[in-house]
């Protein structure tokens, strides 16, 4: 299949470069047609490489010149093709001399450097920066950057780049020039440029060393209005890296720029922060509390990779993980901190968690699974995974949950002693924290080596008379693609026992080695063998177990729990996590029962101990000693694309009626408290998103899609007075999804008022097509009128995503119409998509990676429409990979 111009890469084959890179000198002389690029390297031979040719990668670039030493090459002193550029018999120490040409209105990739509205703009990682020059363009090679841009004042009146502002002035011609100086190594893929009319909010900052910082955040004029969260976030980050890790900012001045056209969330590049506009511009009336929430991540999670990344960088790409696992692990640790207390950080966990089961497990479980560490990959850009993120995660918390907090630290601190100015892999990561703690983490290597989600088994004894209880776990993993068997993982199982009368018995482990596990309400058992017995002494009482507490571990849980023992828990379960994952697993259990019975029929099925399911809702919503956002968390039943995947034969229709069935009944039955719930809920004005507020307003959102499910006049006047009256977006989009998801007489001037209330607000818009996308009553017809409106356009990333993603991923019952419509539709559009921007066009291919979940009826109209993409002509490898990998 097409290997010869998209073969696969194996990590085995990692050899360290013939030449390092000392400096990189260059001048840019920056015009949207066509672009100039003078690039001068200092190189120098490595003792380990194995050659002495000089291997630079280019594409989509023209080479106008290239010296060696000063002396110009003739085309027969180097080979030019499949990307890269070779230079044999190369001295030790050369200075090299670059001259290319590149296109930057043309690019629609997003990568290397790209113009957006009207302005410029680079994305290097991960292997961006060879579509500017000619480079040895992989992360272990390191080098300082100095860096001229120079371009039309008028039009281009700021010119930044990584590290300090050396000097600027004009040039005459009405051109001018800024010169950039980086002191800090650092590889090809953190290099970054923005040139353009943009305005900052500027802010000087006292960092605990004494020094004082200038941060910035750049955005259009305009927008000036919607920086001040962003920056609120960027100086909580530093104050948290600070405390909780002892790293401080190494540099005189951070930046954060805004641009409207960006593939992924943001991108950390040195002193340079580039970010979708969406994790950046925020005021109330444009922003919700998820997208405040939302920034303060993403400005902390960019801000962390200066140490996690950038500082200490991954030797090659199959070690993504090292900083992308680690760095969410600190940014999920910075917004629970930033909440701060116990219920809102496990709110945060239940939030992560959500996510990881959701979008990771059905990953592990499917064509595209691969290790935390893949092992080989034909397009790198596919591998910016929830498995590499997320599960990554999960795995630098196991460390700290095996740990502690304070042996985590130290872990880190030798990280850093260690590796400081390096290019490094996963396995210097675990050694640091073995050897900071004296522990062996040998087997927890399997971590990164072994996909798939292990399943872990629960069964209990108790002896009323010796009053023991014993706890037997076993662990398994079901293969995955190139791994038919797995060794056991290396499993941290957090565990309490709760008595009859709700509290926690105090833990008296067997054999424990350390006094100071005993008499405690949780401990972390260590999973280490296929299957392993526990026991606990002087348990007087027949207990409840409470396993896997705050989800110590990224497996899927199996314990036959009855009814009853879960509702006890749901009311009385010390851990919050499992208190709101003994409600999950009673509804998933009722949904699932739903939706198997009345497969294939219109109608929901049995609903015989939905009594008990309601009375346990009932307690929750009452329950007002428990925190509004963790009640909405609660409340909220499982999602249809989890519930999917936790069947044999996936049948959306048939999920989406048992949910939407089950949503109505507990609509019904807890009406009047629902209503209360919303009007006890209110928030004042001035809008603040704090946690907080931001969970008061989730409940009653909550509660008014409950009520909506009624589709009666009062509940549409409800929405209809909160849409009109709403003081800022949170409460109007929720007010306008619950109008439009119901038959209200006023839901289509609804949405024309907010069209037109929020046309010039991009990121609305957005908001706009998202909501429409996802709205039950949105088929294939309704998403091609919506496409032929005048905002949209499959170019911008966000818009594209709007609109065409949130059907195919988050309109399930309508996407996988029973004619196949949708899977046509989706075809459509990775085509379209392919030719404009292969990275996103392959996020959308995955949409229909795990086909060989649905029923056959569906499966049989997904295949064509996997192989019509597969024989598509010009297909990048991107989409190539994930439609092969589909099929195969
Ligand atoms: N490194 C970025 C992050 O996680 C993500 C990214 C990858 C952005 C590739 C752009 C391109 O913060
Ligand atoms: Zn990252």
């Amino acid at each position: 299949m097409r290997t010869d111009t998209s073969p696969t890469i194996y990590r085995h084959d990692y050899v360290p470069p013939a030449y390092w890179v000392e400096t990189v000198e260059m001048g840019f002389d920056l015009d949207p047609a066509l672009t100039r690029v003078a690039t001068r390297l200092t190189v120098r031979r490595n003792p380990e490489g194995r050659t002495n040719t000089l291997v630079l990668c280019g594409e989509s670039v023209e080479l106008v010149q290239l010296q060696i030493n000063g002396k110009r090459l003739a085309s027969g002193d180097y080979q030019l093709g499949n990307g890269l550029l070779q230079i044999p018999n190369m001295p030790d120490q050369a200075s090299v001399d670059i001259e290319t040409a590149i296109q930057p209105e043309q690019n629609t990739s997003l990568m290397g450097l790209y113009v957006s509205n009207g302005n410029f703009f680079t994305q290097c990682e991960a292997e961006g920066f060879r579509k500017i020059t000619y480079f040895p363009d992989r992360p272990d090679v390191m080098a300082k950057y100095k860096v001229m841009l120079r371009a039309d004042k008028k039009k281009y009146p700021v010119l930044l780049s990584n590290g300090n502002l050396i000097e600027e002035g004009d040039l005459g011609d009405g051109r001018h020039y800024a010169l950039w100086e980086d002191p800090f190594n650092k590889p090809s893929y953190l290099f970054a440029l923005v040139a353009g009319n943009l305005v900052c909010q500027e802010e000087k900052f006292r960092l605990e060393d004494g020094r004082d910082a200038l941060l910035q955040v750049w955005v259009e004029e305009g927008n000036l209005d919607k920086t001040q969260h962003a920056m609120d976030s960027l100086k909580n980050s530093i104050r948290w890296d600070e405390e909780r890790f002892g790293l401080e900012l190494d540099l005189d001045r951070f930046m954060i720029v805004a641009v409207g056209d960006f593939n992924m969330g943001a991108m950390e590049n040195k002193g340079l922060n580039i970010f979708n506009t969406k994790f950046v511009l925020a005021n109330p009336r444009i922003a919700t509390d998820t997208d405040y929430a939302n920034i303060e991540a993403v400005v902390g999670h960019e801000y962390f990779h200066n140490w996690t990344g950038n500082r200490v960088t991954c030797r090659d790409w199959f070690q993504l993980s090292l900083k992308e696992g680690l760095t969410v692990f600190r940014d999920q640790e910075f917004s629970a901190d930033m909440i701060g207390t116990a219920s809102g950080r496990a709110c945060k966990r239940i939030e992560d968690v959500r996510v990881l089961r959701q979008a990771q497990f059905p990953e592990d479980a499917g064509p595209m699974a691969h290790p935390v560490r893949p092992d080989s990959y034909v397009e790198i850009n596919n591998f910016y995974t929830v498995t590499v993120y997320e599960k990554g995660s999960e795995v630098v918390r196991m460390y700290q949950t095996l740990l502690g907090r304070e042996g985590f630290r130290r872990g880190m601190d030798l990280y850093f002693a260690r590796h400081d100015g390096q290019a490094v892999t996963c396995d210097d990561f675990r050694a640091a924290m073995a050897d900071a703690n004296d522990r062996d983490l040998t087997q927890f290597e399997r971590w990164y080596s072994q996909a798939g989600t292990p399943r872990v088994k629960a069964e209990t004894r108790y002896d009323s008379e010796a009053h023991t209880f014993e706890l037997t776990l076993s662990q398994s993993c079901p293969p995955t693609p190139d791994q038919e068997r797995k060794l056991p993982f290396h499993i941290p199982v957090a565990v309490g026992l709760v008595g009859p009368n709700g509290h926690d018995i105090p833990l008296h482990l067997d054999g424990a080695p350390q006094e100071n596990i005993h008499g405690q309400g949780t401990i972390v058992l260590e999973l280490t063998q296929a299957r392993q017995t526990f026991r606990f002494n002087r348990v007087t009482e027949k207990p409840i177990p409470s396993l896997l507490r705050d989800f110590s571990a990224p497996v899927i849980l199996e314990f036959e729990y009855s009814d009853d023992e879960l509702a006890f828990l749901m009311a009385h379960d010390s851990d919050p996590f499992n208190r709101w994952e003994a409600g999950q697993r009673l509804a998933s259990r009722h949904l699932l029962a739903l939706a198997t019975s009345s497969q294939g029929s219109g109608t929901s099925g049995d609903t015989a101990d939905e009594a008990g399911l309601g009375q346990a809702f009932h307690k929750t919503l009452n329950d007002t000693s428990l925190e509004p956002a963790f009640r909405e968390l609660a409340l909220t039943l499982p999602s249809e694309s989890l519930l999917a995947d936790q069947l044999e034969v996936i049948d959306p229709q048939a999920i989406h009626r048992a949910r939407v069935s089950l949503r109505k009944v507990l609509a019904e039955n807890l009406r009047e408290d629902w209503l209360a719930t919303y009007h006890a809920n209110q928030t004042p004005e001035p809008y603040s998103p704090d946690a907080r507020s931001a969970g008061r307003r989730g409940l009653k959102n909550t509660a008014l899609s409950y009520l909506c499910e009624l589709d009666d006049a009062a509940a549409h006047e409800l929405a209809q007075e909160q849409y009109d009256n709403a003081g800022n977006m949170t409460d109007r989009v929720a007010a306008l999804a619950a109008l439009v998801n119901s038959s209200a007489p006023g839901k289509a001037a609804a949405l024309e008022h907010f069209y037109t209330e929020f046309e010039r607000e991009a990121l609305v818009v957005d908001k706009w097509f998202m909501l429409q996308g996802m709205a039950r009553a949105t088929d294939v017809a309704a998403v091609r009128k919506l496409m032929r409106h005048p905002a949209f356009t499959l170019k911008n990333p966000n818009r594209a995503r709007s609109l065409i993603f949130s059907f195919c991923n988050g309109n399930p019952a309508q996407f996988h119409a029973p004619d196949g419509s949708g899977y046509a539709f989706w075809a459509e559009q990775v085509i379209a998509l392919n030719a404009i921007n292969p990275q996103v066009a392959a996020r959308l291919a995955r949409s229909l990676e795990r086909w060989r979940k649905y029923t056959p009826e569906l499966q049989a109209k997904m295949r064509p429409a996997l192989e019509q993409v597969a024989r598509t002509k010009k297909l990048s490898k991107d989409v190539l990979e994930i439609v092969t990998k589909a099929l195969e």
